[in-house]
C-alpha cells in the first residue's frame, strides 16, 4: 500500500492505472475510520483491480468551524487499518495540495443540496461536491463508493456526476449498523455512553414507519409522525427534521407511490447531529 500525499503523483498514478487498463474503485473518506468506512472498502475490493482510498477532511464543507476543529484525524491507525483490508493506494493530500492558494472554483448542485442536510448546514453540499470533483478528476475513478447513511450526500453527487459528465459508477452500500441499531458514524465517538444507548430510538422510529409503510400507510406526513412520536419519547433527544422525500429529487413527497422515497431524519443528543434514513419503495 502506498500513501501518497501529492496530487501530481496521484494523477501519475491513475494515467498509468487507466493504460494498463485496470478497473479502479475509490472510497473518498475524511478519515477516523470506522465499520462503515470498510464495508465500502470490501464492496470496492469485490469490485474493482485496484482500490484507492481518499483521507482528506474537506475543511469547506464544515459551516461550523468548531465541528472541523473537532473532528478526528489519526492517520497512521487509519493506513494501518487500510493495510489490513488490501486497500493498494491511500490518497491523503494536505489542504494546500486539494485548495492551492488563489483556489476560486466551487459546484454547486442546484436544487437537491437546499433541503434537509443543505438547509440546516448551508454551504455543506456545495464543499461536498467541490472536493468530491477534484478527487474525480484527480483519481478518475471506474466506481466510487458511498454509505446509504448520507441519502442527500449520495443524490447530490448522483446528479453531479450526471451534469458534469463524470465516467464514474455511484455504488452505493447499505448503512451499518451498531448492534443496537444506531447507524455507524464518526460522531457516535463525541457521545456520551448514556446518549449512545439512547440514539438507537433513531433507528427505532425509522424501523415503525417501515413497518407501517409496509402494512399499507402510504401517506408521508403519517410516517413522519411514527418517527417523530418515536424519537420524541426519549428526552434526551431534540429533533432537527423528519422528512419523506423522493430519493432522486429530494422533493417532499406527501402520498408514496411507486417512486423511491427516503424516510430521513436528523436528530441532536447534546450538541451531536446524528442522521439516519430508511427506504420505501426501493428500486431494484
Ligand atoms: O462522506 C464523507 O465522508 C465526505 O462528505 C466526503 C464524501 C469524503 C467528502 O469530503
Amino acid at each position: 500500500m502506498e500513501i501518497i500525499n501529492r496530487r501530481q503523483r496521484m494523477f501519475s498514478i491513475s494515467r498509468k492505472l487507466r493504460r494498463e487498463n485496470k478497473k479502479v474503485a475509490f472510497v473518498a473518506t475524511m478519515g477516523a475510520l470506522h465499520a462503515g468506512h470498510i464495508s465500502l472498502i470490501k464492496e470496492a475490493r469485490q469490485s474493482a483491480d485496484v482500490v484507492i482510498v481518499s483521507i482528506f477532511v474537506n475543511p469547506v464543507q464544515f459551516n461550523d468551524k468548531n465541528d472541523l476543529l473537532k473532528y478526528p484525524r489519526d492517520l497512521t491507525s487509519d493506513a494501518a487499518m487500510l493495510a489490513e483490508y488490501d486497500v493498494d493506494y491511500v490518497f491523503a493530500p494536505e489542504e494546500s495540495e486539494i485548495y492551492p492558494e488563489g483556489f476560486s472554483t466551487y459546484v454547486y448542485v442546484e436544487g437537491v443540496s437546499e433541503s434537509l442536510e443543505g438547509a440546516s448546514r448551508p454551504g455543506h453540499f456545495r464543499g461536498v461536491a467541490t472536493v468530491v470533483t477534484i478527487l474525480f478528476n484527480t483519481v478518475r475513478p471506474d466506481q466510487a463508493f458511498f454509505g446509504a447513511k448520507d441519502a442527500q450526500q449520495i443524490a447530490v453527487i448522483k446528479r453531479m456526476t450526471t451534469d458534469l459528465g463524470f465516467d464514474t459508477e455511484i455504488v452505493v452500500v447499505p448503512t451499518v449498523r451498531e448492534e443496537s441499531g444506531l447507524a455507524m458514524s464518526s460522531r457516535n465517538e463525541n457521545l456520551t455512553p448514556e446518549e449512545r444507548e439512547k440514539a438507537a430510538v433513531i433507528f427505532k422510529g425509522l424501523r415503525e414507519a417501515k413497518l407501517a409503510f409496509r402494512s399499507g400507510t402510504r401517506n408521508g406526513s403519517k410516517l413522519i409522525g411514527i418517527v417523530q412520536k418515536a424519537i420524541e419519547s426519549e428526552p434526551l433527544a431534540r429533533i432537527d427534521y423528519v422528512a419523506a422525500v423522493d430519493a432522486e429529487t429530494l422533493e417532499h413527497v406527501e402520498k408514496i407511490e411507486d417512486k423511491e422515497t427516503i424516510l430521513s431524519t436528523a436528530v441532536y443528543f447534546g450538541n451531536v447531529r446524528l442522521i439516519d434514513n430508511v427506504v420505501l419503495n426501493r428500486r431494484q
